[in-house]
């Protein structure tokens, strides 16, 4: 698919189980915003520095999302916490179904159904994490794993609204294991995702951001992101580092 110059790159650092309020303080200080960048940036800190990084990156651009959300906004849900209470402290968005919340803590495809559209309700942009394990890989069972994340995941999501929300293809080998995906494999995936968007509809094909995640690194982030498909990535231990996230940063948007 030919790529549309108005797809914004988008490089979001997952923090994942790291930070505390005050490493998360310093990691809003060290991170040196470039004017010029044309990248759109975001973090991703836990739950309870959130509110630090939403005060201390204000005004410089940098989003900032929440690792989850449940999809109800109020209720017996001991644990949880909802899109408002995100909204009211100011957070940006939401990381969905990553896939260490599929394996440890039950994420399903029908939760995200619902998540996925309370996110936008409430104003939240939510960033729908899909990907293939190996051994579905191996089996050459890719495309029907994403078909099936990627469908039942936007199923409530109108047309019209599919181009707010970004999907980042993590392949699950490729996470937190050194093992990033070729280029080719990211771009074939990726391309495929935007297909399947295209089904719905082909305006939002075009306008989704789909992001590269898996062992994405100062040293490996420019090639994969040369993709034509490829809008941004989604870094996890290489994030850590603000000095080699805006690295990355830089990849994205030379
Ligand atoms: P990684 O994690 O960059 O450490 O592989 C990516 C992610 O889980 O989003």
């Amino acid at each position: 698919m030919t790529p549309d110059v108005s797809r914004r790159p988008l490089i979001v650092g997952n923090w994942k189980l790291w930070g505390t309020r005050a490493q998360a303080a310093d990691y809003c200080e060290r991170l040196s915003v470039q004017a010029d960048w044309s990248a759109d940036l975001g973090v991703c800190p836990p739950f309870t520095a959130l509110d630090v990084c939403v005060e201390r990156l204000g005004g410089s651009g940098v989003a900032v999302y929440a690792q989850n959300m449940h999809q109800e906004s109020t209720g017996a849900f001991t644990g949880e916490v909802s899109a408002e209470m995100l909204t009211e402290l100011g957070v940006d968005g939401a990381v969905l179904g990553h896939s260490e919340r599929r394996q440890y803590n039950c994420e399903t495809d029908r939760a995200l159904q619902d998540k996925v559209p309370a996110a936008l309700d409430a104003g939240l942009e939510p960033i729908l994490c899909v990907g293939e394990s190996e051994e579905e890989r191996e089996r050459d069972e890719t495309q029907r794993r994403l078909r099936s994340q990627v469908q039942e995941a936007l199923e409530k999501v109108s047309d019209e609204r599919l181009p707010e929300v970004v999907i980042a293809y993590e392949p699950i080998w490729a996470i937190g294991t050194g093992k990033v995906a070729t280029p080719e494999i990211a771009q074939d995936a990726i391309a495929f995702i935007r297909a399947l968007v295209g089904d719905r509809s082909r305006d939002a094909a075009q306008a989704v951001r789909i992001l590269y995640g898996g062992s994405v690194k100062p040293d490996n982030a420019a090639e994969i992101l040369a993709q034509p498909d490829v809008d941004g990535a989604l870094v996890g231990g290489a994030s850590l580092d603000p000095k080699g996230f805006a690295e990355i940063v830089a990849a994205a948007a030379p």
